[in-house]
């Protein structure tokens, strides 16, 4: 075996044992940014770094159909989406993600979201102390689905925030967990698809600019609209990481906490620095591991063969720490982000490259919103104090998450 190869060994249980460093720790061994190995019993390149980003967006390069490891299409993604398709196909499908995240619609849902922890804040400090984790999951289900056209009843609330969030936050799992997941991928399937047809034969009115009116209007290339299980993908792919949001937000609390420096700087600041410190959060703390492609043609790379038909996998969470773009990467620092517009194949915690053209997640601004709108409530609004300030984050689970939650003590309203 040379050193860049790892072909015999099926490097599965490691890569699940430390999703978000296995590759970076591995290609550190290896001193390479490229390097073989198996992971579901598939050959896979595994890449890391922000020239190896550049690499695998060229989508002469790389596809996207038939990427996604069939666990996650049956969980995370579903069939159909956005997210396996190439070309034009792709490029006119993305168009209806920028559409629904347009700067209004972003505005919008972040005054829905705001409304709605003002709500939560009241329910909060009756009940004196909360797991935030799943607190704002609740709030940004309720949120989305209004914003979005979705009908919400109060008694469904949380049968479809458990739904949404077993999509992701269960996706990951070999066990139980990964059954949850497929199970609520049916039933939310079924919802979605359900709002779809009730749109279409004109017994739901929904405004136009809504996500559920665009998506169940739009029509694909050949002039047909999506079918509705495909279309219910696609809304999906509005609700469920707008709930994953929940996540980022659950790592702002944790910073506020563990750099109480910038706490008290937010604090008493003009939100000028709010966004540095959002950027800092998504580039520090893990959330989506990796993305997969498959070759599409041979070619070479730094020395290194690519064969048609290899699945590749670039690594996110070690391109948001590389060295040799990030000074200290392991230290929190809001500062790196102050002046300096982050290169677009460094800093990845959404994908790379240009959204409207590549896989790049369109919903980066809906999630940093709804960060900008956490951090405002955290850090000057509301009157807590975390339980457990100091809980590392655990790596080992899928999306990492502080150990045991988040609780928090609410102490108070703040100066509301
Ligand atoms: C919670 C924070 C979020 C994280 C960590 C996240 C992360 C990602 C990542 C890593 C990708 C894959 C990029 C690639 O394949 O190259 C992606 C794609 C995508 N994201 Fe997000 N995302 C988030 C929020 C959102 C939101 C709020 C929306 C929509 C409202 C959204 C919609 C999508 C869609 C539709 C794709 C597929 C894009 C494509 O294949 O072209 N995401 N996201």
């Amino acid at each position: 075996m040379t050193l860049s190869e790892l072909k015999s060994a099926d490097s599965t249980l490691a890569l699940l044992r430390d999703p978000y460093r296995f590759v970076s720790r591995r290609a550190a061994e290896l001193g390479a940014h490229v390097f073989e190995t198996r992971l579901l019993l598939r050959r896979t390149t595994c890449m890391t770094g922000a020239e190896a980003a550049r690499v695998f967006y060229d989508p002469t390069r790389f596809q996207r159909d038939g990427a996604a490891p069939p666990p996650l299409q049956k969980t995370l993604f579903g069939q159909g989406g956005v997210q396996g398709l190439d070309g034009e196909h792709h490029r006119q499908r993305k168009a209806l993600f920028l559409q629904i995240n347009h700067p209004n619609r972003v505005e919008a849902l972040a005054e829905a979201v705001t409304q709605e922890w003002e709500r939560a804040v009241a329910d909060w400090m009756a009940a004196g102390q909360i797991d935030l984790y799943p607190q704002v999951q609740l709030l940004l289900t309720r949120a989305v689905c209004a914003w979005a056209g979705v009908p919400l009843p109060q008694a469904a609330v949380e049968t479809r925030t458990r739904q949404l969030t077993a999509l992701f936050d269960d996706a990951g799992d070999i066990g139980l967990g990964h059954l949850r997941s497929r199970a609520a991928r049916k039933a939310a399937e079924r919802w979605a698809a359900d709002v779809i047809e009730q749109i279409r034969s004109g017994q739901l009115s929904v405004p136009d600019l809504s996500a559920a009116s665009v998506i169940a209007n739009y029509q694909e290339p050949d002039g047909q609209p999506m079918s509705p299980r495909i279309a219910a993908v696609e809304l999906l792919n509005v609700l469920r990481p707008t709930v994953a949001t929940a996540v980022y937000i659950t790592f702002v609390g944790h910073a506020l906490d563990a750099n109480p420096d910038w706490r008290e700087r937010l604090a008493s600041g003009d939100q000028g620095e709010d966004r540095a410190f959002i950027e800092e959060v998504r580039r520090h703390y893990p959330f989506f591991p990796a993305v997969t492609a498959i070759v599409r043609h041979d070619f070479e790379w730094q020395g290194h063969r690519f064969p048609k038909g290899r699945r590749a996998l670039l690594d996110l969470y070690g391109t948001n720490h590389d060295p040799r773009v990030w000074e200290e990467p392991s230290r929190f620092n809001p500062e790196r982000f102050l002046d300096e517009e982050p290169d677009a194949f460094a800093f990845v915690p959404q994908g790379g490259g240009d959204p409207a053209v590549h896989h790049r997640c369109p919903g980066e601004p809906i999630s940093t919103r709804l960060m900008d709108v956490a951090l405002d409530q955290l850090a000057r609004r509301m009157s807590y104090s975390p339980l457990e300030p100091g809980r590392s984050v655990d790596f080992g689970r899928l999306p990492a998450l502080p150990g045991g939650g988040y609780p928090v003590r609410l102490l108070g309203a703040g100066d509301r």
